[in-house]
C-alpha cells in the first residue's frame, strides 16, 4: 500500500466495471422495467412454511441445530431427491430420479454456477460462443477470466445455428482453438426473451457432440412459459456427458439464493471444489425452505403465477405496440423480457435513460451492457473475425414485477418520450 492509502488491485478490477444491473438498484422510480425481479411471489405460501418450521424447530431441537448448522457443499440429499424429482417429472431430464438424484448438485444462485464453471473451465484465451446479446451475468465474468467471446447473429428464433458452426471452423483458424463452451438460455432468454425451436436445439446439440464443446444450458426460466416450449436440451444427452443444465429458484420460488443444476460428472467435481472455496455450502435453512415449497406447493404457485406474468406482458406488448417509434420488438412467450430495438442506429438508449428515461420516473436495462466489453463477431462473409461492437439502439425492458396497469402507464409515458427524441 502507498501512503495515499491506494492498494494494488488486480488486474481485472481496472477493465471490469460494477454490474450495470447491480448498478441500476438505487434508483427508485415508478415504472421500474429494469433488472429480472420477480413481482409475482408466493408469499402466502412462504409465511405459511416459515410459520410450520419454526413449530417443528421448537419441538424438535435436534432437527433446528441440523439446519442451522453446515451442510455438504453440493447440497443436503433429502433436497437434492426433491429437485431430482422435479427436474424428471416435470422437465424430463434424464436422470432416474431415484437413482441419479446425486447428479443433481446446488451453489448460491445459478450465477455461482456460471461462476465457477467459467472458473473451471476457462484459462485466458480460451474461446467461447454466445448468442448477441447475451446474459451479461455470463458474458462479463468470461471476460474477467480471459475468455475470447465469439457472438453469434441471433433473430426470433434465438441463436442461429449454421453461424455457430462457422463461427467454430474460424476459431480453429485464427485462434488455433476449438472453442469449449456454447452458452444458451434456450427459453425466453435474457435478454430477448426468444425461444429456441426443437430442431434448432438439436443442432447445438449436435454441434457441441461432433466438436467436443460443453453445451451450457441456462434454464432460468423454464418454469415460467405461457406454453408449452420443445424439451429441454439436456434431453438430448442420455448419457449425461455433454450438456450443463441450470436452473434456479429465482425466478420461480424467491430470490433465497439456490440453483440447481445436472452436469456432466466431471464438471461436477470441479465445479463443487471451487464452490467449496467460495461459499463452503450453501444455508441448510434456506434448503429446508425451499424443499418444503418444491415438495408440496410449486405446482399451486406457478399455476396462480404464470397467468399473471402473462398479463404482464400482454400489457406491456400492447403499450409498446401502441406508442413507440419505429423499430421492432421480440414476443416472448414466457420469462420476463422485452427486448426493442429502435430503427435509428444512431439512438443511444444508455444515455437516453439517463436523461430522459430517469427523470421521469422510468427504469430499463440499456442493451449496450449485454454485448461483450471485448469479444469477436463473424465477418459478414463468415469467413473471419472482427471486433464485436454493442448496440446501443437497443434496450431490454422488463414485465414481471409491475403491474399490468403501472406497465401501461409506464410504457406509453416511455413511448410518448422516444418518439419526442427520435421523431
Ligand atoms: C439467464 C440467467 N441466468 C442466471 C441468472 C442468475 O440467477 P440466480 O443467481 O438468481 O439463480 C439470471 C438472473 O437474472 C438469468 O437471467
Amino acid at each position: 500500500m502507498t501512503k495515499n492509502g491506494s492498494y494494488g488491485f488486480a488486474t481485472w478490477t481496472s477493465f471490469i466495471e460494477e454490474s450495470q444491473i447491480r448498478a441500476l438498484l438505487k434508483y427508485n422510480v415508478k415504472y421500474y422495467f429494469a433488472g429480472g425481479k420477480p413481482g409475482i411471489m408466493p408469499t402466502k405460501i412462504f409465511s405459511k412454511i416459515l410459520a410450520d418450521l419454526s413449530e417443528s424447530y421448537a419441538q424438535d431441537p435436534k432437527l433446528a441445530l441440523d439446519d442451522l448448522n453446515y451442510g455438504p457443499t453440493g447440497g443436503q440429499s433429502w433436497f437434492l431427491k426433491t429437485l431430482a424429482k422435479r427436474l424428471c417429472d416435470v422437465r424430463n431430464i434424464p436422470i432416474d430420479c431415484d437413482d441419479e438424484w446425486q447428479n443433481v448438485s446446488i451453489t448460491n444462485g445459478s450465477q455461482q454456477a456460471l461462476y465457477a464453471l467459467l472458473d473451471t473451465m476457462i484459462d485466458p484465451g480460451d474461446v467461447i460462443i454466445t448468442p448477441s446479446p447475451a446474459y451479461l451475468g455470463f458474458l462479463v465474468p468470461a471476460v474477467k477470466l480471459g475468455a475470447r467471446i465469439i457472438t453469434i447473429p441471433t433473430d426470433l428464433e434465438g441463436i442461429i445455428p449454421e453461424y455457430v458452426e462457422k463461427a467454430i471452423h474460424v476459431s480453429k483458424i485464427k485462434f488455433g482453438k476449438t472453442p469449449d463452451i456454447l452458452y444458451v438460455v434456450p427459453d425466453s432468454d435474457n435478454p430477448k426473451g426468444t425461444t429456441l425451436p426443437m430442431k434448432r436445439r438439436q443442432a447445438l446439440y449436435d454441434i457441441c457432440e461432433n466438436h467436443n464443446i460443453l453445451l451450457l444450458e441456462d434454464s432460468a426460466y423454464a418454469e415460467i412459459q405461457f406454453k408449452k416450449n420443445p424439451p429441454p436440451i439436456k434431453t438430448l444427452d442420455k448419457d449425461n456427458l455433454r450438456v450443463a443444465y441450470l436452473g434456479t429458484t429465482s425466478k420461480e420460488a424467491a430470490v433465497l439464493r439456490v440453483g440447481y443444476s445436472v452436469l456432466p460428472a466431471s464438471v461436477r467435481e470441479q465445479v463443487l471444489k471451487d464452490k467449496g472455496y467460495l461459499d463452503l455450502c450453501t444455508s441448510t435453512l434456506v434448503q429446508r425452505i425451499l424443499n418444503e415449497y418444491y415438495s408440496k406447493y410449486i405446482d399451486e404457485a406457478m399455476a396462480k403465477a404464470i397467468p399473471l406474468y402473462r398479463e404482464r406482458y400482454e400489457a406491456m406488448a400492447k403499450a409498446i405496440d401502441e406508442s413507440f417509434p419505429a423499430g421492432t420488438r421480440t414476443d416472448p412467450t414466457g420469462g420476463f423480457f422485452i427486448w426493442w430495438e429502435s430503427e435509428d442506429t444512431s439512438f443511444d438508449s444508455s444515455r437516453f435513460m439517463q436523461e430522459v428515461a430517469i427523470p421521469h420516473d422510468l427504469l430499463y436495462v440499456p442493451g449496450g451492457p449485454f454485448y461483450p466489453i471485448s469479444g469477436y463477431t463473424l465477418s459478414d462473409n463468415g469467413n473471419d473475425l472482427i471486433d464485436s461492437k454493442p448496440e446501443s439502439n437497443t434496450m431490454r425492458i422488463g414485465f414481471s414485477y409491475a403491474s399490468p396497469e403501472i406497465i401501461s402507464e409506464g410504457i406509453h409515458r416511455l413511448g410518448e418520450l422516444l418518439t419526442k427524441e427520435l421523431g
